[in-house]
This record gives structure tokens, C-alpha cells and sequence, in this order.
């Protein structure tokens, strides 16, 4: 059997492979804590399952959706853009639901990349960005997001002739995996520094909702001149604590988002309608219950922080998203500290390696288990370090 080479240019989501092996060990009667997995433990508001169930009892919920209208969807979606940021968005024009924004983000390359063209990606960052840029046949130029620089990207720092090449920027706060945020001022250099360099922002915000401490996120696109130059990726999976259901958008720029709504028409062709009506239910509805869930992760990040600084390790107190980006102990490449430590305590973290050459010294803690499980989870670690 004869496969594309191009699937040899990148490797499979990295959840996959570990997930196999965490069940094995399960089997084998291991209390495995798995610290790995950026699903959220919590669930739906009552409000949101009861919406879904409604529309799904509609007979007439169960046509192929249609691609191109507005109503539920587009419109709340531009409603919740409007009321959450101020950003004013043409629900026919600027926005485009998906089926989750991973479908979305992974093939967005083939609407911004010829064979051979340069994209900027950041490095530690979500897996699929590089993925994607090599499915479209894209040449991937990391950049490298250190801690002195805040996790940010230093714009000035890109090489000229590479800035000149490039024909987009993937940009992610707050960023999984190192939870850092950004400043309104880093919003406004990049939009300065994509017009001079002609250059597309692709702008991932999944977690703008999963903040603490008075933290605000803004959206990319509420900054002026933002929507000439890029456009946003948003999801409703963590927002609304329903990663399964696979719902999120894209927004902003009129040509990129038809672009993409023109892949979109022939494979995904439209969310199933109930989703859509339950997601609409979503955003046009109340949000008190984030205030609840975000103190609960709260709660946890303080667990961990204060589990990871008691054996010794130098940790930033999060901001935002339900990760936590450790440094692991000196001497140690982070693969083996964790699966050494999966090995002997069966706890599971992420390699920052996984996430990129600049994620090398670090690893992922997410908090989508309850206090006294991340509180076990720590006093291991604490035994396992002496
Ligand atoms: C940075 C980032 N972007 C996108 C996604 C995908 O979200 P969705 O559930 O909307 O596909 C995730 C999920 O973990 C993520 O961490």
C-alpha cells in the first residue's frame, strides 16, 4: 500500500500515543494520575445540556446544516465577539464556526501557504500549528519563546530576510504550554511589525476565558488594525467546559476567513444543527458560572505551584489557561524526568520537549483533576525528589 510521503513530515497529535500507554498501565491496577490531558474535568452548565437535548429532539434538526447562513451560530458567535471585546464582526463576512478549532487551525495553511512558503511558529507551541504548516507543504521557521522575554516572541529579533519570507505568524495568549499572557503593547507591535512585513497573524485564543487574579484577556482583534492583518481562532471547549462537543471559530479578516470557509464547504460541510443552537444557547447566555469554575482552577494552581516550589523548582504563578510550565530539576532533559516519574510514581506530565526544542528544561502540569488528586500528585513528586 502506497501512502503519501507528506505524512512522513509530521508526527500524530501527541495525546494519542501516551493515552494508549496510561491505559495499559490502568489495566496492570497503577492509581495513575494523568497530568497531561488539557480536558477539563468539569461540566457543561444544566442549561447548556438541556439546550442540546432539546434540539436534538427536533425532527427537523437533522438535515445537512447549511454552510453559508447566519443564523444561530455566526450571529451569537459576533455577539459574544461584540459584548466580551467590543470588536464589531460581520457575522455573514468575518466569522466561521467549526467543528472545534483544532479542524480549523490545522488546515487554515492550505488558505495561507504555497508549496515552499514560510511560516513563523512559535516554539514551545500547540503541536498542530506545525503539523499543519507541513500538511500544506509549508516550511516551518521556529521562534523561540524564552522565559526572559516573558514567553513572548521577540519580534525584533527575527531576522529580516526571514520576516521578509514569511507569509504568517501563529500567536497564542494565553499560550499553552507556558501560560503566559500578553500585553496590549505586544498586540500593537505585532500588528505594527505584520503590516511592514506583510506578514498574516493567525492568533489562537482558546483560553481567554480560564483567567485569575482580576487577569482580563483581550482579543487580538480588538486592537486598531488588527482585523487588516489577521484573524482569531476561538473555542468554546474550554470557555464552556465541553471540549467533546467540538465547537469553536474563526474570526476576522473577510478574505482569510472566506478562504477557509471554502475548504470547510467541502469537508466539513457545516456543524450538525443542534450543535449549533446549543452553542448559540452557549454564547448568548449567562457566564456566572466561569467565576465559580475559574476559582476552582485557582484553588488547584495553587496546590501545584506551591507543591512544585516546596521540592525546589523555580514556577511563575499563572495568569491564565489550567496549565502549569515548570522547569524540571538541573541535570535532567525533561523526557526522561517524566517518564522517570510516570515510571516510579505513576504520575504523568508532559515533556516540554513534545512542544518544541525551546520547550527543552520544561514540563506541562494541566490542573483538570480535583485539589486533593493534584495535592496526591505533588506529595509523590515531593517523595519521589527526597
Ligand atoms: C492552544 C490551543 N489551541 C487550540 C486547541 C483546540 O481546541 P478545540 O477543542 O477548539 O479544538 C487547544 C486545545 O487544547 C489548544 O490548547
Amino acid at each position: 500500500m502506497h501512502v503519501a510521503k507528506r505524512l512522513e513530515q509530521f508526527k500524530a497529535y501527541l495525546g494519542t500515543e501516551m493515552n494508549v500507554r496510561l491505559t495499559r498501565m490502568r489495566e496492570e491496577g497503577r492509581d495513575v494520575i494523568n497530568l497531561g490531558l488539557g480536558d477539563p474535568d468539569v461540566t457543561p452548565p444544566p442549561h447548556l445540556l438541556s439546550a442540546l437535548q432539546d434540539a436534538v429532539g427536533d425532527p427537523g434538526h437533522h438535515h445537512y446544516p447549511s454552510f453559508y447562513s447566519n443564523r444561530p451560530l455566526k450571529e451569537a458567535i459576533a455577539g459574544w465577539y461584540g459584548r466580551r471585546f467590543g470588536v464589531d464582526l460581520d457575522p455573514t463576512t468575518e466569522v466561521i464556526p467549526l467543528l472545534g478549532s483544532s479542524e480549523g487551525l490545522f488546515v487554515i495553511h492550505l488558505c495561507l501557504l504555497d508549496v515552499g512558503d514560510t511560516a513563523l511558529v512559535p516554539d514551545p507551541s500547540y503541536p498542530s500549528y506545525e503539523a499543519g504548516v507541513k500538511l500544506a507543504g509549508g516550511l516551518v521557521e521556529p521562534v523561540p519563546l524564552l522565559r526572559k522575554n516573558g514567553f513572548l516572541p521577540d519580534l525584533d529579533s527575527i531576522p529580516s530576510d526571514i520576516a521578509k519570507r514569511a507569509r504568517m505568524i501563529w500567536v497564542n495568549y494565553p499560550n499553552n504550554p507556558t501560560a503566559a499572557v500578553a500585553t496590549p503593547d505586544f498586540y500593537m507591535k505585532l500588528i505594527e511589525w505584520a503590516r511592514a512585513h506583510d506578514v498574516v497573524v493567525v492568533h489562537d485564543n482558546p483560553y481567554s476565558e480560564i483567567t485569575f487574579d482580576m487577569y482580563r484577556t483581550p482579543s487580538f482583534l480588538q486592537f486598531p488594525g488588527a482585523k487588516e492583518v489577521g484573524v482569531e481562532f476561538h473555542s468554546l471547549s474550554k470557555s464552556y467546559n465541553c471540549c467533546g462537543w467540538r465547537t469553536g471559530m474563526l474570526v476576522g479578516n473577510a478574505d482569510i476567513v472566506a478562504g477557509l470557509a471554502k475548504v470547510m464547504s467541502h469537508s466539513n460541510r457545516g456543524m450538525y444543527y443542534p450543535m449549533q443552537v446549543a452553542s448559540a444557547t452557549a454564547l448568548n447566555g449567562p457566564v456566572d458560572f466561569m467565576e465559580k469554575r475559574n476559582q476552582t482552577y485557582k484553588e488547584r494552581r495553587d496546590v501545584v505551584v506551591q507543591g512544585l516550589r516546596d521540592v525546589g523548582l523555580t514556577v511563575d504563578t499563572p495568569k491564565a489557561t489550567f496549565y502549569v510550565w515548570s522547569p524540571v530539576p538541573k541535570g535532567v532533559t525533561s523526557q526522561d524526568f517524566c517518564f522517570k516519574v510516570l515510571d516510579a510514581i505513576n504520575v504523568w506530565m508532559i515533556p516540554g520537549s513534545m512542544y518544541g526544542k525551546y520547550g527543552e528544561g520544561y514540563y506541562r502540569i494541566a490542573l483538570t483533576h480535583p485539589a486533593n488528586r493534584l495535592a496526591e500528585a505533588m506529595k509523590r513528586l515531593k517523595d519521589f525528589m527526597g
